[in-house]
């Protein structure tokens, strides 16, 4: 097991007894929230390495049964965890010990990259939001495939459904995204149940760009032609931006569709900033980046809401920005949403945010007299 010691404490006894809300704050809120981020996972990263930490995690975090059939597979219950957590799958083997049901890693790209300059994570308590300008920080495709096959021939693949979120490399324009997606989903391929290819990241210059139709069908085929020599059975998913307008989202998911994406992610984080509460928030909204979190939920809620009528429910959506309590898991599935992530509550919370709303979820299902979580979803939309 590994410890990381600061300030007089071990943070793996702090994920133990305390929790992550109480790493994250107040102890570690005098620390810059990237190193504060860095450490959580790196002690996670070491819980996973052994059985005794997987049981001890599991002991306090497992959250109860609530399965639900998405894309063919079974899921133990809708909530996985949000893309840009667990950015090099370092801490793949944790995630479900801590209540997770699915697991996102990445975002990765082709090539290496260092991402944007420090500071670039910054947290708004008040508002229980986080500022980010990360840009795909990883270690590219090739180091994060060879570090998946280690992590398989070790025995330490989860079993829960793996995603892999594939971002556009920074070095490259837009008129080289369909061979640089494609070459990312080709060494991934392997190394995941399904994928989600991110062209919403605020942090990557001209990337949401490739909401506009012809540029996502060229991605799109390339992408297709990749599953066509793998020979199929994964599916593609393609993550919005909550920042386009509505008919934009309408019109770049309708494209998708035509091109054989199998199901929405909505949404990625937004540029929009809300009234600063204190002089805290204020300094994190000034920063550059997205925000996600609380003043994320009645966006990204909307767009889930509006994506499940516009595609007359026939697509899976996976409901992400803002998820941070049984009510507002419940909105998103009743909106549209077959899966659920979350990403902020987390740090804000803590990982019994997880187990909790999956009880929540539960209790609902019943309450309202369904036999099971897919009847609820899209409800209110009926
Ligand atoms: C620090 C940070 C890094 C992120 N990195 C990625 C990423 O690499 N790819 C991606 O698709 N989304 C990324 N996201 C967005 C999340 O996956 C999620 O869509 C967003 O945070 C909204 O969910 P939340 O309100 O539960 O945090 C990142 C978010 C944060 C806060």
């Amino acid at each position: 097991m590994q410890y990381v010691t600061l300030e007089g404490y071990s943070t793996a006894a702090l994920f133990m007894g305390i929790g992550w809300s109480m790493l994250a704050r107040p102890l570690l809120s005098r620390i810059d929230s990237e190193r504060a981020h860095g450490l959580a996972i790196r002690s996670l990263s070491g819980f996973g390495q052994t059985s005794a930490g997987i049981r001890a995690l599991n002991t306090l975090y497992q959250s109860p049964e609530l399965p639900t059939h998405v894309f063919g597979r079974l899921f133990r219950h809708p909530l996985g965890l949000a893309a840009g957590m667990d950015k090099d799958a370092s801490a793949l083997s944790a995630w479900p010990a801590l209540g997770f049901s699915w697991v996102e890693y990445g975002g990765i790209t082709r090539f290496p990259q260092e991402g944007n300059p420090k500071p670039r994570m910054f947290r708004a308590d008040a508002e229980q939001a986080l500022v980010n300008s990360m840009g795909f920080n990883n270690p590219g495709a090739s180091s994060i495939r060879d570090q998946l096959i280690r992590r398989r021939s070790a025995g330490k693949w989860p079993n829960v459904p793996v995603a892999a979120n594939i971002g556009r490399s920074k070095k490259v324009d837009n008129s080289q995204a369909p061979s640089d997606y494609s070459a990312t989903l080709e060494t991934l391929w392997d190394h995941a149940d399904f994928f989600v290819l991110n062209i919403s990241s605020p942090n990557t210059p001209g990337l949401r760009d490739l909401h506009e139709e012809s540029s996502l069908s060229s991605v799109l085929r390339a992408c297709n032609s990749v599953r066509e020599m793998k020979g199929g059975g994964k599916q593609i998913l393609l993550k919005l931006s909550p920042d386009a307008s509505d008919e934009d989202l309408v019109s770049t998911s309708e494209e998708a569709l035509k091109n054989g994406v199998d199901g929405i992610v909505a949404t990625n984080t937004t540029l929009k900033r809300p009234i600063p509460k204190n002089t805290k928030s204020r300094h994190a909204f000034a920063q550059n980046g997205g925000v996600s979190g609380r003043p994320l939920q009645s966006r990204s809620l909307d767009v889930v809401s509006m994506l499940y009528e516009s595609t007359d429910g026939k697509v899976p959506i996976v409901g992400v920005g803002g998820i941070d309590s049984a009510d507002s898991a419940w909105n998103s599935v009743t909106s549209g949403a077959s899966l659920l992530q979350l990403y902020s509550a987390l740090v804000f919370k803590g990982p019994s945010v997880v187990s909790n709303i999956v009880r929540g979820l539960r209790s609902r299902v019943r309450e309202n007299g369904f036999s099971s979580i897919d009847e609820a979803v899209g409800y209110n939309n009926a």
